[in-house]
């Protein structure tokens, strides 16, 4: 499985906070199944204000560290880009740190905002080439009710993935609005089920029940497409197709 949203580099946002916690979350994904993840820490300034080469110092130490220790898991580049005007300016420039070859990248809003041209900015964002992918859209005020999933599906019907997280799909319905990862992967919305583990604490929620809720809902074609498959389309910048119930 590859995990495109993980919290995993140390000391920089609400992830871990020493390089032994962070080896800790890097062992419980590769013993949960994950080969592969993209370090998405938050880009938040001016709380988290990570940069480009920082982040890659931090990948290529990480990296060093996995294998003195003999943990098979490949590290991506990526981040948890949040959603105002300074950080999708740096990324309309070539800035911020999306997956891969630089297409696809990872955007979070606020849980209860409706920012003022929301869908337009990441429109413009597409025009330029980019490939926006909505973290955890279950947590959104936005999408909520009939009125807020015809908006999410105006915005996948345009290419932008929608990702909801594993941990989330397991607690079931009723917390941060949970029924909604549930209903978004029903209706064919879901391009991407990702862990947004930030401790090794994390893991058996997203990858015991959570992938336990997933293959319940979608059987192994679920996971494929979207632990294996999608991701992996976009860390190569293409186009992927969410994922559609029998
Ligand atoms: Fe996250």
């Amino acid at each position: 499985m590859i995990d495109l949203h993980t919290h995993i580099l140390p000391g920089i946002d609400d992830g871990p906070k020493t390089w032994d916690d962070s080896l800790a979350l890097a062992k419980a994904l590769s013993e949960a199944g994950v080969s592969e993840v993209a370090a998405t820490s938050h880009i938040k300034p001016p709380v988290w204000p990570n940069e480009p080469q920082p982040l890659a110092d931090l990948r290529a130490e990480l990296v060093r560290k996995l294998e003195a220790l003999g943990i098979a898991l490949v590290i991506h580049p990526g981040a948890e880009h949040w959603y105002c005007g300074a950080v999708l300016d740096s990324l309309a420039e070539g800035g911020g740190q999306p997956y891969g070859n630089g297409r696809a990248f990872l955007v979070e809003i606020h849980p209860n905002d409706d920012p003022p041209l929301f869908d337009e900015r990441l429109y413009s964002l597409q025009r330029q080439g980019l490939k926006p992918v909505l973290a955890h859209v279950e947590r959104y005020r936005i999408f909520e009710g009939k009125k807020g999933r015809l908006r999410l599906r105006g915005l996948v019907e345009r290419g932008i993935t929608a990702q909801i997280n594993l941990g989330t799909l397991g607690r079931g319905f009723g917390w941060a609005r949970g029924g909604n990862a549930k209903r978004f992967l029903m209706d064919g919305l879901v391009g991407l089920v990702c862990g947004d583990c930030h401790s090794s604490d994390d893991v058996p929620a997203a990858y015991d029940t959570g992938l336990s809720a997933l293959r319940k809902l979608g059987g192994e074609s679920a996971i494929q497409r979207l632990l294996t498959r999608n991701p992996r389309s976009l860390l190569a910048g293409k186009e992927v197709d969410p994922w559609q119930p029998a």
